[in-house]
């Protein structure tokens, strides 16, 4: 069969396994996003986020948090203990997060633990801990890692970085109609807020703040559906792939 010289460079760019970074601000749809481009690729997902999640809900499991208010110093005299793996579930199509063997996954998305998170993943040693973890998971490339600094720290020489935002009123009512639908008793203001009080804190923390990449493409999706945001990244990604 006749294949054209060009047909023959597409082919093999696209068997190349390149890292994908999603980053952006919280509740923007970044772990659906880059499940469903991870699904489509065959490519190893991993939500970061769920990370700084595990390391918060151990805190407050081990008196490290105490009315909201983090002791940095106890949750760093906890970090030598604390053992994060994730392991594929079929069922939800991507992995599950475990702390020290304990599946950890619905007790991580509580308000409690969003409340709390920003405190722990602005301590220095808490991010060592797992940037260094995140470099270890995408060292064979072939990964879809969304995050805060997936692009600007962990992996700066990502092929495809993509920055995602979305209106805040958008992103508080997905958040909300989220987690009702897992029976969690919350209220529209308590999620509105929360989200408002991650992005300044995500964005003014002094270590590894969230901050678009020079080379990142943004993807605003607040009027967005999902099929409109994978067409999308589809032609950012052939395109990552042709470099
Ligand atoms: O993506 P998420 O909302 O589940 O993330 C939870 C928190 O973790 C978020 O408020 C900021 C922090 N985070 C971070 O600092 N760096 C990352 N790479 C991922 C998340």
């Amino acid at each position: 069969m006749y294949c054209p010289m060009d047909c023959n460079v597409k082919m093999e760019n696209r068997n190349r396994k390149i890292v994908i970074a999603i980053d952006g601000f919280s509740s923007c749809g970044k772990s659906t996003f880059a499940k469903a481009i991870a699904a489509r690729l065959g490519y190893i997902f991993i939500d970061t986020g769920a990370m700084y999640r595990a390391v918060t809900l151990y805190a407050l499991d081990h008196g490290a948090i105490r009315s909201g208010v983090v002791d940095e110093d106890a949750v760093r005299a906890l970090l030598g203990q604390i053992d994060i793996t994730f392991r594929f579930n079929p069922g939800r199509g991507a992995s599950d997060i475990y702390v020290n063997g304990d599946l950890a996954e619905g007790r991580i998305r509580t308000i409690e633990v969003s409340n709390c998170v920003s405190g722990v993943s602005s301590i220095r040693e808490v991010r060592e801990k797992l940037v260094a973890m995140q470099q270890r998971m995408g060292r064979d490339r072939g990964v879809v890692m969304d995050g805060r600094d997936i692009g600007t720290v962990v992996f700066p020489d990502a092929e495809l970085k993509i920055f995602m935002t979305a209106d805040p009123e958008v992103r508080a009512d997905r958040r909300y109609a989220e987690l009702r639908g897992k029976g969690m008793d919350v209220t529209r203001e308590e999620v509105l807020a929360n989200v408002i009080a991650r992005d300044e804190a995500d964005m003014h923390r002094a270590i590894s703040p969230l901050r678009q990449a020079d080379d990142a493409v943004v993807l605003d999706n607040s009027h967005m559906s999902v099929d409109e945001q994978m067409a999308w990244f589809m032609e950012r990604y052939e395109q990552a792939c042709r470099k």
